[in-house]
């Protein structure tokens, strides 16, 4: 396993802590709180640990299903205690960016619905200012391209640097059935301008950034741990 895998695995496994008996928890979509599924699989299977669960995309469900992961339905479950989820960029005021695996929408919609969000992350992912990962906007296949425009317009970023998501040489489509617009910003000045200005475009269904929601960041770095709170 390399050192990165290891900080991921450390990380993911000390936040699986905040989960508690009775609990209602959102599970987040990625590589780093892969290991939180993990642990709680483990710790349902070997402790009796009882949680009722929510994936935030179908990779998640798959995951958490073949860990032997309770499943239910957002709506009805009135609300949830926590969500664990990565990120791909933060900063001090724990302001994210994320959706490199394209999962934005629903990871919004359910730290929205959550209590609490703990995002876990190896230290490449802390940074002085937001922008120099991509910033993925979910949009409506039907009208990208005109969206694309309205974004370059809005931000002033060239069309060239607004930059439709591809995998094995076709679009990627999200979980919801739409394409993902990455934005080179280099660097966003005001997170909670961008995000309002960007979804106000009909076009637009959300975008990655996550503005006063999370509360913790579980950090594994090679001197150890650190938990970031606001
Ligand atoms: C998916 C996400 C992920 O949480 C984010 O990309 C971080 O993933 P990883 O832990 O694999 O680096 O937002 O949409």
């Amino acid at each position: 396993m390399s050192s990165k895998e290891e900080l991921k695995k450390t990380a993911g496994i000390h936040a699986a802590k905040y989960v508690k008996n009775g609990m209602k928890v959102g599970l987040g979509t990625g590589s780093t709180v892969k290991y939180t599924i993990l642990e709680l699989g483990r710790r349902i299977k070997e402790e009796n640990l009882e949680i009722m669960c929510v994936p935030t995309s179908i990779a998640t469900e798959k995951l958490s299903i073949e860990n032997g992961i309770q499943l239910h339905e957002l709506s009805s479950l009135n609300g949830l205690d926590l969500v664990i989820d990565g990120a791909d960029e933060f900063d001090k005021d724990l302001t994210l960016i994320k959706g490199g695996g394209g999962a934005l929408v629903r990871e919004k919609i359910i730290a929205q619905a959550s209590k609490q969000m703990i995002v876990v992350a190896d230290d490449s992912k802390k940074v002085e200012s937001l922008g120099r990962f991509p910033l993925p906007v979910e949009v409506i296949q039907f009208s990208w391209k005109e969206t694309r425009r309205q974004i370059s317009q809005i931000t002033g970023l060239p069309e060239s640097k607004i930059e439709k998501r591809n995998q094995n040489n076709n679009s990627f489509i999200t979980d919801n059935g739409n394409f993902i617009l990455d934005l080179h910003l280099e660097t966003i000045e005001n997170p909670q301008k961008l995000e309002s200005d960007l979804n106000k475009l009909a076009g637009v269904l959300d975008c990655g950034l996550f503005c006063n929601i999370a509360n913790i960041v579980v950090l594994a770095g090679k001197n150890g741990l650190e938990i970031i709170s606001n």
